[in-house]
């Protein structure tokens, strides 16, 4: 594992004292804080793109013309994505929370480790995995019933018992909008905050690549934590290339450090 520097040890310092310093901080996560919980991202090191062209398996318009594509890709991911468990990443995020230190998280990710490891508040701009419709007559399916018609091994989508549609998980495709509350949510909150946290993400896809730029443009500052470079690292006022797994409970640690300081001051 990559130890860290004296330079990154001091980073994770100035970061938990940004945050608890902060008024109302909030966090944007993206694919790479669940690799280490077993879930390939999209365009880090192995991503699900480099071997599933997004303009076939991952866009609506090629969806609707077969959504075959999408399924066989889907086939391939599903069994990690419904068994995987937060990791330290997720665990400490949810801390954050519930020590009031961040005011929500805006999540690119449809596999809802976050809430599974505790935090309630979190706008997932892009849907979630576990939620799946029929577009013929909007029929609502679990991610069990779903699993159970994978297993018939069919190899085509999973299909609609009424219509004989095929299903679709409420997950944003390419081409289609986001959902409107925590679409217009996050930018809010983007627009508003002092302090954004960036855990995992590439930066790269609109309108969600946007939100950091709010927050500079609103006089917030931005930390960035990835372990390959975006293209924000010159305007961020920290940034770790290193593990989310790894900095992000070492900053609560230091925060919490922070905390037990100021308490035993105040106590004298
Ligand atoms: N720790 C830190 N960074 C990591 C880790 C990790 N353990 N694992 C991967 N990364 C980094 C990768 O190097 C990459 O820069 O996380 C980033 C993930 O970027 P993407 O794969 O592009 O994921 P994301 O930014 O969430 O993509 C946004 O694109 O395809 C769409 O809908 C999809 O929500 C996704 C959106």
């Amino acid at each position: 594992m990559k130890t860290l520097t004296t330079s990154q040890k001091e980073k994770i310092k100035k970061a938990a004292e940004l945050l608890v310093n902060s008024k109302h901080s909030i966090i944007l996560t993206g694919a790479g804080i669940s690799t280490e919980s077993g879930i390939p991202d999209f365009r880090g090191e192995d991503g699900i793109w480099d071997k599933y062209k997004p303009e076939i398996y991952g866009d609506i318009e090629s969806f609707l013309r077969d959504p075959s594509k999408f399924w066989k890709m889907a086939r391939e991911i599903a069994p990690t994505l419904f068994d995987a468990e937060p990791n330290p990443g997720h665990y400490a995020l949810a801390e954050l929370e519930k020590m009031r230190i961040i005011k929500a998280i805006i999540t690119q990710n449809v596999d809802e480790l976050h809430q599974k490891a505790g935090a309630v508040i979190v706008y997932e701009v892009h849907g979630n995995i576990n939620r799946f419709s029929c577009l013929g007559c909007r029929a609502s399916y679990t991610k069990e019933q779903v699993l159970n018609k994978l297993k018939k091994g069919r190899k085509s989508a999973p299909l609609c018992n009424y219509c004989g549609a095929p299903l679709k998980p409420s997950v944003v495709l390419f081409g289609e909008d986001l959902p409107k509350f925590e679409k217009y949510m996050s930018i809010d909150l983007a627009k508003k905050t002092d302090i954004m946290l960036i855990a995992g993400s590439s930066l790269t896809v609109a309108p969600i690549c946007d939100l950091p730029v709010y927050t500079l443009s609103g006089g917030g500052k931005l930390i960035i934590v990835n372990d390959q470079p975006t293209h924000l690292d010159d305007k961020a006022e920290i940034v770790l290339n290193h593990k989310t797994g790894i900095i992000l409970p070492l900053i609560v640690e230091e925060i919490k450090k922070i905390k037990i300081e100021r308490e035993s001051e105040l106590s004298i």
